[in-house]
């Protein structure tokens, strides 16, 4: 519906369905930003115990304040404004401790627990639901040009201290403990722990899930002992019966 005023020699034209329409949109982005915040605010709860409400997430989580700062440089890198995105991006660095290249993909709900020290490169890319401690980085070796940096599936946890170091990828829910440098692929669900880091759940390097295609020396089982022991059953089971029949 369209009304027109007339002031003097002037019209005015005020057209309501615009109105209407701009009015259902702002509406529709107002409850999208809500469950979105809802739910990260959520999530992070989850992931850390200490955390009991709302505000204190917003106001005293240098993780969070960096993960809006970063959105901003994130927006302005998209448009090409590249020097204000790295302006925004050390302005932030310089209040949270925390570096994270404008240029770098995250998913929904990172959640960048104590901030300080983390490093997060241009070329690295983050799936949804990841943790990341204090101290983490997620760098390049300085061997590789162009794809430098790890892609983390969803639900990743990368431990206090944790480097991350080449282009390759974490699997989902994969976890990289404190202090471990990881330079090859960690399979899904697998643990990396140590200098360079290894798995440390039996089982799956077992099956095959080791990481970078290395084999875990350590826990292989031994065919030869494997043998003995099942040859020595045989033997008691033999020395029972012979001793029954006599
Ligand atoms: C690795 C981690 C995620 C535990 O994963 P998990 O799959 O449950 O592994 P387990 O606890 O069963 O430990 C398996 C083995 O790895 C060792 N291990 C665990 N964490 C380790 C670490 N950070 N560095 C070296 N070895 C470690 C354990 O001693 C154990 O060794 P063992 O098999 O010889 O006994 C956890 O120890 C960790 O490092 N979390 C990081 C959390 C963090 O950074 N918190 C900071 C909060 S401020």
């Amino acid at each position: 519906m369209k009304l027109v005023f007339g002031i003097s020699d002037k019209c005015i034209e005020f057209d309501s369905d615009k109105w209407v329409k701009i009015f259902k949109k702002y509406k529709r982005i107002c409850a999208e930003t809500k469950k979105s915040f809802d739910e990260y605010i959520e999530s992070v709860k989850k992931r850390d115990p200490a955390a009991t409400s709302a505000a204190q997430i917003l106001l005293l989580y240098s993780g969070v304040h960096a993960l809006a700062g970063h959105r901003i440089a994130s927006a302005l890198y998209k448009k090409k404004k590249f020097f204000a995105a790295r302006l925004v991006s050390q302005f932030t660095r310089s209040v949270t401790g925390v570096e994270i290249h404008p240029a770098a993909t995250i998913g929904k709900c990172l959640f960048i627990d104590h901030g300080m020290g983390v490093v997060i490169g241009e070329t690295a890319e983050i799936g949804d639901y990841c943790t990341i401690y204090q101290g983490a980085t997620l760098g390049g070796t300085g061997k590789d040009v162009g794809k430098r940096h790890p892609t983390l599936g969803n639900n990743v946890m990368v431990g206090a201290g944790a480097k991350v170091l080449g282009p390759f990828k974490v699997g989902d829910n994969a976890k990289i403990a404190a202090g471990a440098v990881v330079l090859c692929e960690v399979p899904e669900g697998a643990t990396a722990v140590g200098i360079p880091a290894k798995p440390v759940n039996r089982q799956k390097a077992e099956q095959g899930g080791e990481i970078g295609g290395q084999l875990d020396q350590i826990h292989i089982p031994d065919p030869i002992s494997q043998a003995l022991a099942q040859l020595s059953e045989k033997l008691e089971a033999l020395e029972k019966r012979i001793n029954k029949e006599l």
